[in-house]
């Protein structure tokens, strides 16, 4: 089974669905809007962007934390670039459309060494991948509330086909295999045996040879991650493990408004969005990072085979970060200069310039 992960689409004219969602989606959403318009003024290509509404935000329009309007608006769009809702409609999106693979890369920026929670040595030019199950697990199990004669009680059920591991098993062989050749497998299987990973994802590679497969207890793995996260490359993660391992990741690399991400179906259709949440302690105040969206947006063009609009992101982000320009949550030190979104956002602009 070969996986379309990169679509290479190429136009002129792209059509996307924003969805900001509520709480500081609405602040990041717009600036890498910005950013986008410009990068494809000047690569040659248009966007046209329809808005959509989900979450608390749909529900008061529409009734439906996630409605039929914003399914039907996503439908036959080239990207939905994702802010953040606190309150339903994002899991719903990601099953309708089986974004099944989330794509989280953990890259560690020179200039933010300092801003990691470890020494700069343990960090430098860090780069890991986490390819993050999106449909199944835990989060879509049978779930409810009841009661019993010990009174009430909840349960989530984490239930994985083995196809569904499978699947996305070979999109994270296929990531090692054009990357450093290790694969890491989070699992718990010495208390959930029933769910094999590792000789699901050992069966998988069989195909990939040039992949080295190391099957990790997640416990484990979060301990490493910590204590020497340059030996990872991919990691292989279920839909909970996964999330609260790329938290992590955010630490690593100085603030987890750094940290954007791709969900993507087998056609290669994505949703794209920043790993952070709606983040109410800042929202509104017009201080929030926008780079985790940016990010995302950058693995959004490369899904498109933007390459180039994409790489000037990048390298106009890098050369701003060195300029010493930081955000709140980036904790600006003496010699650094604090700015907000707008501000970052500007400075941004006429670096993808040059
Ligand atoms: C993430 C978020 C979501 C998740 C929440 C908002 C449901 O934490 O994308 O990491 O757990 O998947
Ligand atoms: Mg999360």
């Amino acid at each position: 089974m070969a996986f379309l992960i990169n679509s290479a689409l190429n136009k002129s004219a792209y059509r996307i669905v924003a969805i900001p969602g509520s709480g500081i989606g609405l602040e990041v959403v717009p600036a890498a809007l910005t950013i986008l318009h410009q990068v494809g003024k000047l690569e040659g290509f248009t966007l046209t962007v329809d808005y959509g509404y989900l979450g608390a935000k749909a529900l008061e329009k529409f009734g439906s934390n996630f409605p039929q309007e914003t399914v039907q608006l996503c439908e036959g769009a080239d990207g939905i670039v994702f802010g953040a809702v606190s309150q339903g409609g994002l899991l719903e999106l990601r099953q309708h459309f089986d974004f099944f693979i989330n794509l989280r890369p953990i890259r560690s920026e020179n200039s933010l060494l300092h801003t990691s929670s470890l020494r700069p040595e343990k960090v430098k030019d860090l780069d890991i991948l986490i390819v993050r199950e999106l449909v199944s697990g835990i989060y879509f199990g049978n779930a409810g509330r009841d009661s019993d004669d010990q009174g009430d009680y909840g349960y989530h059920t984490m239930h994985y086909s083995d196809r569904e591991i499978r699947r996305i098993a070979q999109v994270a062989l296929q990531k090692a295999q054009q990357r450093r050749g290790l694969l890491t497998v989070a699992h718990k299987e010495n208390a959930l045996p029933h769910i094999p990973w590792t000789r699901l994802v050992e069966e998988e590679a069989k195909e990939f040879p040039a992949v080295k497969v190391i099957p990790m207890l997640v416990d484990n793995l979060a301990m490493q991650m910590v204590l020497n996260p340059q030996q990872f490359d991919v990691i292989l993660a279920g839909n909970m493990f996964g999330d609260i391992l790329s938290d992590l990741g955010g630490a690593l690399v100085g603030s987890i408004g750094l940290l954007g991400s791709a969900s993507l179906n087998e056609q290669g259709f994505g949703l794209y969005e920043a790993i952070h949440g709606t983040a109410p302690d800042i929202a509104g105040k017009g201080i929030a990072n926008p780079l985790g969206t940016i990010g995302a947006c950058v693995l959004m063009l490369q899904q498109w085979g933007e390459t180039k609009a994409a790489q000037r992101i990048i390298t106009a982000q890098k050369r701003l970060l060195a300029k010493g320009y930081r955000t709140a949550d980036l904790s600006p030190a003496e010699g650094e200069l604090y700015v907000n979104t707008a501000t970052l956002v500007d400075l941004l602009l006429s670096e993808i310039q040059k």
